[in-house]
């Protein structure tokens, strides 16, 4: 019986859609796996952090992001023995913070353990995105990618199954700010306008080389120059009414920047490690103004991603 732990993640960082993910500390799903003399992967019990049984999730096999994901690894490379999971579910709902990412990294690592022969950690990547595929609707790994491997990393569709963990700057956490609010990212994504403009694209491009250059080179000026995304947070700050509001009061405690967490409709900001209690106390403050009750959590960008945590 094996127990592993995924964070929580912010999808985009900003300046990379669908390509950038950065790990969330202290947030994320857990799953237990043990093995059951029926084939096939069954899910036993979904629960909450207050560990009452889940009022939502699925516990059916075809529904659930967790079981997705496993039983894409298990067909693959497990034996003829069945699995049953236990999920607890710890990252709020359509959050966008990364949640059917979490599940289904974590179901994955828990079962890699129980392998005939355990896969390296990031091999664990396209069963994983088997998972976040069901619940997405689309092809991206910029949630399930941090989640697997912690920190700040790069994993444009193209490349895949390449992931490629980035530098982070010294010093700077991030402020995940989560309202109470749900949005839907498969419908989030299905209203994004299809065409942009040359502008915009080479707008978006210098954005996302200067984030990656200036984390990289610690160099936080180029950092909060490149912080902006021109295509996709216009299309969706509307939907959250409390962005406007956030994303001023984290600018206005210095934050590096700030923007949508994935779809929606969490806001996170960039900020030096020392201010980050004064920008997570700003964005609060700034949301409950918008009459929306929220919760905050700072992480270091070199969060940790997803481990094995009790095994027997
Ligand atoms: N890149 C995805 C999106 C992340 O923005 O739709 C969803 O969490």
């Amino acid at each position: 019986m094996v127990t592993a732990f995924a964070p929580g993640s912010i999808g985009n960082v900003c300046v990379g859609f669908d390509m950038l993910g950065l790990a969330l500390a202290g947030v994320g799903d857990r799953v237990t796996a043990k093995r059951t003399g029926t084939a096939g992967i069954s899910i036993a019990e979904v629960r909450g952090l207050d560990g009452e049984v889940h009022p939502s999730l699925s516990t059916e096999p075809d529904q659930n992001t967790a079981s997705i994901a496993a039983r894409a690894l298990w067909q693959a490379h497990g034996d003829s023995t069945g699995i049953e999971l236990l999920l607890r579910k710890g990252v709020p709902l359509q959050s966008g913070m990364g949640g059917s990412a979490a599940s289904a990294v974590a179901a994955v690592v828990a079962v890699n353990a129980l392998l005939p022969e355990s896969l390296p950690h990031e091999q664990l990547l396209p069963f994983a995105l088997e998972g976040e595929k069901y619940a997405s609707g689309g092809l991206h790994a910029d949630n399930v990618a941090p989640s697997l491997m912690g920190g700040l990393v790069l994993c444009p569709a193209v490349l895949l199954p390449r992931m490629m963990q980035i530098k982070t700057p010294t010093g700077v956490s991030s402020v995940l700010l989560h309202p109470e609010m749900q949005l839907d990212t498969a419908k989030a994504r299905r209203s994004l306008a299809k065409g942009y403009t040359l502008e915009q694209w080479l707008s978006q491009q210098a954005y996302l080389a200067g984030f990656i250059t200036g984390c990289a080179a610690d160099d936080h000026a180029l950092i909060r120059q490149s912080f902006h995304d021109v295509i996709i947070e216009p299309q969706r700050s509307a939907a959250v009414a409390c962005f406007d509001a956030v994303k001023e009061a984290a600018m206005k405690a210095d934050a590096l920047g700030a923007s949508l967490s994935g779809s929606g409709p969490s806001i996170f900001a960039l900020c030096m490690d020392s201010n980050a209690p004064h920008v997570a106390s700003a964005m609060e403050q700034a949301c409950r103004s918008s009459g929306i009750e929220c919760q905050s959590w700072v992480s270091p960008m070199t969060a940790p991603g997803a481990h094995v945590e009790d095994s027997q």
